[in-house]
């Protein structure tokens, strides 16, 4: 079966209230009209056609990854039926089955997408409609059966008295014969939105003898068209609490499943503890056997196996390799990796820098652009100067080395290996291997007695020294 899918995408999108378009919208990492391309990429279509605004570039541009997308235009939003008119041209010659999808509903499966094309071929339809039962308020057009047979939708702002408990509803997803397209220049404007409805072809394909039908099938949640930020909400919270109940499945603990944000993307491995307040965000791996402490947030990064992650930490677009301990507050910038059985820990920051086996770097401290070999002991306070105000540079630490307390390494800089920076220094050239370098102003000591006594005379109270 040759399948042809439609994506309606050019709508405004006004309910949201956004300078965004609608689809642009994000459900964790990635904008809602990805979810859709993606569902539909699962079905190995013959071809996929968006359709956009004359403003549409944008979304173009959220959709690059996705090879063979062909893009019409909707020049005046007239409507869900003059939308797809947009796409007829791009479907010439095409004798295979269309499926038309609105943008604006995310969590659609391929696998409930597949039993609709199921039902729709079994039983040789022309034209059938996706429907679920509603429950609540909603604005969705209502499926109008007469004797079980679909006669008609009828949109939520045109319903009369008794329809309006009706409990079937539209998804906005369709499948057609290419034949039935004709039959969109026989749907009249709406007075009330002054739009053309696309459900209004229900109703004039049955009155003129088409096979027309609805399935019933799926639930509520999977097919929710996102309208407003309310609407968002709800497909976030649908996302995230499924995404849970997926990994406490897979052997993860949660703390607190209600406080914790996991990417549709992100993998955990079995018995990793998360506390509460904890977002994985992207494509962020994580490994088995991890404990992360609350407010912590990961962002396309790797974490391997018996890594702790300690409160408030973030990290992005980096790797941790395995028994690393990072936190409390600890930074982790993209392109860095911190090697395995390393200690980074309070308000210590790492930008773009490569850490080997057993690297401790306790507390407060910068490390960019650094290259540190194994077992380097990082002392309180120790900065690496990478900027010259122009241009980065590097700082290069071999194996062994310990750098004391409060030391600045101004790159461009290579510190020896098995060498020793004493507390306080300014290093601005190489150190060789197995050194001491020290560079600092001697001490001195003044007489303390006269200095004492000097200050005593102009300091008087509890501030008196
Ligand atoms: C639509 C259906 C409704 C169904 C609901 C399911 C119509 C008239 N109504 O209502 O029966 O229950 O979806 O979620 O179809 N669009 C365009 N060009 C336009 C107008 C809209 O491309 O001129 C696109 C939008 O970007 C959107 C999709 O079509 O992705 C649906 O439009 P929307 O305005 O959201 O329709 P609903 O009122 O939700
Ligand atoms: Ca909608």
């Amino acid at each position: 079966m040759k399948l042809a899918t439609v994506v309606l995408a050019a709508g405004q999108g006004t309910r949201m209230r956004s300078s965004l378009p609608k689809v642009l919208h994000k459900i964790f990492s990635k904008p809602i009209i990805q979810y859709v391309v993606r569902a539909l990429n699962e079905l190995a279509p013959k071809k996929i056609i968006v359709v956009i605004n004359r403003h549409g570039q944008i979304i173009k541009d959220a959709l690059k990854g996705f090879d063979d997308i062909l893009y019409v235009t909707q020049q005046d939003q007239k409507g869900t039926a003059d939308a797809l008119k947009s796409a007829i041209s791009s479907l010439d010659n095409f004798d295979g089955l269309i499926l038309i999808v609105n943008g604006d509903t995310p969590l659609i499966e391929p696998k409930i997408l597949r039993d609709f094309i199921n039902l729709h071929l079994t039983n040789s339809e022309d034209l059938s409609v996706l429907s679920f039962n509603a429950n609540g308020e909603h604005s969705y057009g209502r499926i109008i059966r007469s004797d079980g047979k679909v006669i008609k939708i009828v949109e939520n702002l045109d319903l009369g008295e008794e329809q309006k408990n009706i409990k079937e509803v539209n998804s906005g997803i369709y499948l057609m014969k290419p034949e039935l397209l004709k039959l969109l220049d026989e749907i009249r404007i709406s007075p009330l939105k002054d739009e053309y409805y696309l459900t209004d072809i229900i109703n004039i394909a049955y009155t003129k003898g088409y096979k027309v039908n609805a399935h019933n099938i799926g639930n509520e949640e999977q097919f929710v068209g996102i309208n407003s930020r309310e609407d968002l909400s709800k497909a976030v919270s649908f996302v995230k609490n499924s995404v849970v109940k997926k990994w406490l499945k897979e052997g993860v603990t949660f703390l607190d499943t209600d406080s914790v944000y996991i990417d549709p993307d992100a993998e955990i491995g079995i018995d990793t503890i998360i506390y509460p307040n904890v977002y994985i965000e992207g494509t962020t791996k994580i490994g088995s056997n991890c404990v992360i402490y609350p407010n912590t947030r990961i962002i396309d990064s790797i974490i391997y196996d018996n890594v702790v992650i300690k409160d408030s930490s973030l990290i992005e677009l980096s790797e941790i390799r395995e028994n690393s301990l990072i936190g409390p507050f600890a930074h982790i910038r993209p392109q860095s990796k911190i090697g395995p059985s390393c200690k980074i820990g309070n308000f210590v920051e790492v930008k773009k820098s490569v850490l080997g086996k057993g690297v401790k770097a306790s507390h407060l401290s910068y490390l960019g652009d650094a290259e540190i070999g194994n077992n380097v002991n990082i002392g309180a306070g120790t900065i690496t100067c990478n900027y010259d105000g122009i241009n980065k540079h590097k700082t290069i630490i071999e194996d062994d080395v310990f750098i004391g307390s409060d030391t600045q390494l101004v790159a461009p800089v290579r510190i020896g290996k098995n060498s020793y920076i004493g507390a306080g220094s300014t290093i601005t050239k190489e150190v060789p291997s197995s050194a001491l370098a020290i560079s600092r102003t001697p001490q001195k000591n003044l007489k303390k007695l006269t200095f004492r006594k000097s200050i005593k005379k102009n300091v008087k109270g509890d501030n008196a020294l």
